[in-house]
């Protein structure tokens, strides 16, 4: 949402209610609090007093409050603003309309349709419980920049195509779990039951379905078989939406990408479960690699969706670090892959050791990695499998893409294995693949200063 589909949408509202487009003032106040102005800021630019632009405030988040049945103030106005926007016009099976009598805005029903295989099994199933969320261990979201792309394609995705299963995946840091966690909080009203969770700590399965048949209030049966049943059946009746985070931990180490643990092994029936079984729900998967159950050929036919991060290029996210010289910022997050948390990281050192001025920084000329980006690459490296690890070590020495041909001389592998080490680095988003006159291979040039100065031996 920008700010002219902003003051288009809140002046709909306020015409809607009251017969008057906004004036001057009014949008001046809108557009100030949607770039985070102060009442003074905005007192200047419309050369009135603070007193005024306070008042016509005031009564403006009244007018809102009662338009919207929220409490809106200058503090959440953006926030919920983009969301009541987002659920009105992504959603249609959701669309906003002004109740007659007292003008609150409430969404339809939730479409509910019940398969004929699901309906033999009604009575099995706790239908009394109503909404329901556990949001306990999802992170909080104080801050969100850029990524309205990919919030739309994941509202499309969910909302309107009703896609099953889609996997959010990306490097660490990248902005995963935040990003579905801002999804989540535009579109609370859109569910009927929300559960995340994490597999950060990993459980075998039948403890996983257990657990989230008890968040939905069902209790759980003796055999997994119908539990899992259960669980589907759930999936059915109602319209949850579950978020599995982390869901990398299932993956084993020292193997190509997506392997899971022998330990989990029943993850990859469970995943395939979902999306073949008909039902009105959907589940997100979060990982920093990609396993064969989230790939899919043909996103029109399938009922699954992957939506892979990549940079996040807005200068945004540098604001409130403390870091001087903004004409250099866009250079110091396009030099660390605009990657949120090597940005946090280098934004620390960069107020230690050259007091907050990025252009000094930047005129060092190299790519420092920090202490915490080295403990999170080590841990990387080491869930490469041996034939990854090589082509990494290989892949670092170069500053340019390298051919497959190159790699196949220098390195002593057979096709295969160059050919399935080199998906497998793809699909933990270590290398990306250029289309030139040939097709060329490149290491994420964050990752490879780390292989270049700590791996070597
Ligand atoms: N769009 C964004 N706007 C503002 N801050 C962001 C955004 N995306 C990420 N961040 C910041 O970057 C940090 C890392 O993001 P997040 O935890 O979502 O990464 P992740 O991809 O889930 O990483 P991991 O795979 O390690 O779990 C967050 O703490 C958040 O503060
Ligand atoms: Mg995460």
């Amino acid at each position: 949402m920008n700010v002219s589909q902003l003051l288009q949408f809140v002046d709909r509202l306020v015409v809607e209610r009251t017969g008057k487009h906004l004036d001057d003032v009014q949008r001046a106040v809108v557009e100030g609090t949607w770039e985070r102005q102060t009442y003074d800021d905005i007192a200047q630019k419309c050369h009135v007093s603070k007193n005024h632009v306070g008042d016509v405030g005031a009564e403006l988040w009244q007018l809102l409050s009662e338009i919207l049945d929220e409490d809106i103030k200058k503090s959440n106005f953006r926030s919920n603003l983009e969301r009541v926007y987002i659920e009105s016009s992504d959603n249609s099976n959701n669309i906003y309309h002004i109740n007659g009598s007292n003008n609150h805005f409430y969404p339809t029903q939730i479409s509910n349709q019940i398969s004929p295989r699901n309906k033999l099994n009604e009575s099995d199933i706790n239908t009394q419980f109503t909404s329901h969320f556990d949001l306990t261990v999802a992170p909080q979201i104080i801050n969100f920049y850029a990524r309205e792309s990919e919030i739309k394609t994941l509202s499309n995705s969910i909302l309107n195509q009703n896609t099953r299963l889609i996997s959010v995946l990306g490097l660490s840091g990248i902005g995963k779990t935040t990003l579905v966690k801002r999804f989540v909080d535009l579109n609370l009203k859109q569910f009927e039951v929300i559960i995340w969770r994490s597999l950060k700590f990993s459980k075998p399965l039948e403890l996983f379905v257990n657990d989230l048949l008890n968040a939905c209030k069902q209790e759980a049966k003796e055999t997994i078989d119908d539990n899992l049943k259960q669980f589907l059946d759930v999936l059915t009746y109602k319209k949850c939406l579950i978020i599995l985070d982390d869901v990398h931990n299932i993956f084993a180490n020292a193997q190509f990408a997506g392997q899971y643990k022998s330990e989990y092994q029943d993850y990859k029936k469970f995943f395939t479960m979902i999306t073949e079984t008909e039902h009105q729900s959907n589940v997100i998967l979060v990982s920093q690699e990609q396993c064969a159950e989230m790939e899919c050929l043909d996103e029109e036919l399938y009922p699954i969706k992957c939506l892979e991060l990549s940079d996040l290029d807005d200068v945004a996210i540098l604001k409130g670090t403390g870091l001087k010289d903004e004409d250099s910022w866009l250079k110091l997050i396009n030099l660390y892959e605009g990657n949120p948390v090597y940005l946090k990281s280098i934004a620390i050192l960069i107020k230690k050791i050259f007091d907050g001025e990025v252009a000094e920084f930047l005129a060092e000329n190299s790519l420092i990695i920090t202490k915490n980006m080295q403990d999170n690459f080590n841990q990387l490296f080491n869930k490469l499998s041996p034939i990854e690890q090589q082509l990494v070590l290989e892949l670092s020495k170069f500053n340019q893409p390298v051919s497959r041909e190159y790699l196949r001389q220098s390195l002593d592998l057979s096709s295969m294995d160059l050919i399935n080490g080199l998906q497998s680095l793809q699909q933990r988003y270590l290398v990306t693949k250029i289309k030139e006159d040939k097709i060329l291979f490149k290491l994420s040039s964050v990752f490879q200063e780390y292989v270049k100065n700590c791996c070597q031996d």
